[in-house]
């Protein structure tokens, strides 16, 4: 009879546990009304930043581009370009030849060390022509020819041209000074001219969101939309000249940096917001900045997963109650780590040796509840950013009156690729919330960069035709 009734007391604390462990699931479960909310004040920003009255206090900044053409197959040549503020730092060669829309890259990866992201401006434009100098040589086309050059510089700046572009304010891990504020292209092209070895033609500062559009946009003409569900979270879009009052003219389109990530920035996201993604902003370099982004994209997604695990932990519910040195670091859940958490079929024997590789001593029980957790906070992630673009699908097909609208969106980045369930989940929700369209998503290969390059050559074609 002892034993039974300890049976029974185990089985009730077991019980205990599992609610409190719920509890805590349940705040990541959105309702379709939720979603349906998002989607509504998604859009409602998107309209207020295109407004000149609403624009300098909207949290989705919708940024002009300058980026109105698409490629016709008809562009040519050698170009160089940068890739900064992904995973990698990145300067290719891209060789575009005309008529069969072929291009042909080369390209090498560089680290910039966090001293350098968080150090002096300066130094990091010193930095990153030091890489373009290492490549040059690599390639060996030094003192060559002074190429044309598009800068993928992934922060949201304000244009007033294809090459000029101020940056607004530093996102996700960069926090380089004297930055903000100023002309990235002007900053490029002084660190050149300190260096003083070779010379190079800055044509286009590109968004890797618009570079990825125009990528996707070379193979198929219904590509108007770019998305980059990565380190960081945006998407860029075609939208009708009329409808962007920061920029003269009527005739055409335009493309949009729409800067989503700082949706949210006002509140109006709180009654979704759990105290872990407030724990999240606070410890982030930009404390009250890009909520969404912090919600839905890879550099934050494993921070929310920590702070969960750190408050089960101390409600006993984990880890026997241990928060070791580990679990307090900061930045240990990378996205390929979740991804790998999250994979089907993968035995809880392996997610527990991958906890273990992370430093964490986990029970079976344990890394059933950190597969959970993982599972609802990426769950959520893909719903939100689906949320997000069924607002712009459903935008894009009001403006062309269309009962109907087909449209492709060119994707990049390392949630999407990587993670087993993100990129279904996200299908999924653009097509509950936007039945009335009929979405292609196309991956694109290195898009920022190459679409850096075609960007450049398209520009350099329209130019040629003014001059003759
Ligand atoms: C951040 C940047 C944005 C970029 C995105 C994806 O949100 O502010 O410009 O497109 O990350 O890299």
């Amino acid at each position: 009879a002892k034993g039974a009734a300890m049976v029974t007391a185990v089985a009730a604390r077991v019980q205990a546990q599992r609610k409190l462990i719920d509890e805590v699931l349940s705040l990541f479960q959105l309702t379709p009304e939720h979603l349906v909310n998002v989607k509504n004040k998604m859009r409602a920003e998107m309209e207020y930043g295109l407004k000149k009255e609403t624009q300098p206090l909207a949290t989705v900044k919708m940024l002009p581009t300058y980026v109105c053409a698409m490629p016709d197959g008809t562009e040519k040549g050698n170009y160089l370009a940068l890739d900064l503020g992904g995973t990698n730092f990145r300067v290719l060669l891209v060789k575009i030849r005309s008529g069969r829309r072929s291009v042909r890259m080369y390209n090498k990866i560089f680290a910039i060390p966090l001293e350098i992201m968080q150090g002096m401006g300066e130094e990091l434009f010193d930095h990153i022509v030091h890489c373009i100098a290492d490549f040059l040589d690599y390639m060996g086309i030094k003192g060559a020819s002074r190429l044309p050059l598009g800068f993928t510089f992934s922060f949201p700046c304000k244009q007033t041209g294809l090459d000029k572009g101020t940056l607004v304010e530093w996102t996700k891990g960069f926090k380089a000074t004297d930055c903000e504020g100023e002309d990235v292209v002007d900053m490029l092209r002084e660190a050149i001219k300190r260096r003083n070895e070779f010379e190079l033609d800055i044509v286009a500062v590109v968004n890797d969101t618009v570079g990825t559009m125009m990528t996707c946009g070379y193979e198929d003409p219904d590509c108007e939309i770019g998305l980059i569900a990565g380190t960081g979270s945006n998407m860029c879009y075609m939208e009708e000249m009329k409808n962007i009052e920061l920029v003269e003219g009527n005739e055409g389109k335009m493309c949009i940096n729409t800067e989503w990530g700082g949706f949210g920035d006002n509140g109006c996201l709180d009654e979704i917001r759990t105290q872990y993604d407030t724990e999240v902003d606070e410890g982030s370099l930009n404390p009250g900045k890009q909520r969404y982004e912090k919600m839905t994209s890879g550099m934050y997604l494993g921070e929310i997963v920590r702070q969960i695990l750190i408050d089960l932990t101390k409600h006993g519910l984990l880890f026997r109650g241990q928060i070791s040195e580990r679990l307090r670091t900061r930045g240990i859940f990378e996205t390929k780590f979740l991804s790998q958490i999250e994979s089907d079929g993968l035995a809880l024997l392996q997610v527990r040796r991958i906890l273990q590789q992370l430093g964490l001593d986990s029970t079976c029980e344990d890394s059933i509840v950190v597969k959970e957790v993982c599972g609802a906070v990426s769950r959520r992630a893909a719903q939100l950013c689906g949320a997000g673009l069924a607002a712009i699908v459903e935008k894009r097909r009001e403006d062309r009156n269309l009962e109907h609208l087909k449209i492709t969106v060119g994707v990049d980045g390392t949630l999407y690729k990587l993670h087993p369930h993100f990129s279904r989940i996200l299908r999924e929700t653009v097509k509950e919330l936007a039945p009335q369209c009929d979405v292609t998503f196309m991956l694109s290969e290195d898009g920022s960069g190459k679409g850096a390059a075609l960007i450049t050559a398209v520009a350099k074609r329209l130019h040629l035709k003014k001059d003759n």
